[in-house]
């Protein structure tokens, strides 16, 4: 990326065969003006794209997202992105594994191989630019010295923009098996879980703690995107921010055992969610990280205040069948 502190080179692992990035997730929703003011007032830039809007953070021409109108909120797909010489040996993969290949939707690039996995979610895999971190990214913190004042005034603090988004969670009917296809077929490795009920997978490239993961209920569906800031006020300012723009639903500041990011997720207009997200552990190109199955006591937080009711709920899934991890 040549974006952020000077230029860092993509790393990858010699050898082996795995997805470098999650390129962009593909979201429906029912009013595309609203969804407009939601992710324009958490800090990323807009761009219409024919009848989509382009998310994008700060002045990096990379689309981390592409918002599109219909009935209801749906994940579209997802797309995942690839160095150039592994292309062919991921088409290989997916003949091997007998994973039909499908049509691009009508519309989008045809340059990429696109599938489903066990749960019906549309994948792509593509060749791109890698976008996940080739190091840790800075966190800000210092103390200010004795005899001057840490805080300014509100009004002298600038928008929140996040850096660049760092994964996404969706909801899938069966969590071992979703760890599974996207191990055996995407080349993401666990680096934790909580039983059947979470499962967070990173890249072998050089990649955060998860760049997807998964919570179990009784349908697919998009629970939450979430977007690097450089520090523990962001993600507070990040929340006063969208609570200014009526978005003060939510749940944080708090901070996660499983990837041991401090968080705010904002709720949008339809259930799922935006999260202001620092600190979270990064597992470098090559390093074999160890995955522990951890108690459900510690599979959502380790402090903060007391998590929503409804926070895991697929509010996606048909009204019949909303479904719910607890
Ligand atoms: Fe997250």
């Amino acid at each position: 990326m040549t974006w952020m502190n000077g230029y860092v080179p993509p790393s990858r692992r010699p050898g082996e065969l795995g997805v470098h990035s999650l390129d962009h997730f593909s979201l429906m929703v029912p009013d595309l003006a609203v969804a407009e003011k939601f992710y324009g007032s958490f800090g990323l830039d807009l761009e219409e794209q024919g009848a989509s809007i382009a998310l994008r953070t700060g002045a990096q021409p990379h689309r981390w997202g592409l918002i599109s109108e219909g009935p209801r909120k749906s994940l579209q797909y997802l797309s995942f992105s690839v160095f150039e010489e592994d292309f062919q040996p991921f088409a290989d993969r997916l003949q091997r594994f007998q994973i039909k290949r499908l049509d691009a939707p009508a519309g989008l690039d045809r340059g990429g191989i696109w599938f489903r996995d066990p749960d019906g979610i549309l994948l792509e895999v593509r060749v791109c630019e890698k976008v996940s971190p080739n190091e840790k990214l800075v966190f800000n913190y210092s103390s200010t010295p004795a005899g001057q004042r840490g805080a300014l005034d509100r009004s002298n603090y600038a928008t929140v923009r996040p850096r660049r988004m760092s994964h996404v969670l969706i909801f899938t009917t069966d969590v071992s098996r979703a760890i599974g296809f996207y191990h055996d077929v995407l080349g993401l490795r666990l680096s934790d879980r909580s039983g059947e009920f979470v499962a967070f997978m990173h890249g072998i490239h050089g990649s955060d703690h998860h760049m997807l993961a998964f919570g179990k209920a009784d349908a697919p569906g998009f629970h939450h995107c979430s977007w690097n800031v450089d520090s523990l006020d962001q993600v507070g300012l990040g929340a006063m921010q969208m609570a200014d723009k009526g978005f003060s639903a939510g749940w944080g500041t708090g901070r996660h055992v499983l990837g041991s990011n401090y968080f705010f997720y904002v709720r949008d207009p339809w259930g799922s969610y935006s999260e202001y997200a620092c600190d979270i552990d990064y597992i470098a190109a090559g390093q074999d990280w160890e995955a522990l199955d951890h108690k459900p006591e510690d599979a959502v937080y380790l402090w903060g205040p007391a998590l929503p009711e409804d926070f895991i709920v697929n509010y996606e899934a048909p009204v019949a069948q909303a479904s719910s991890t607890s």
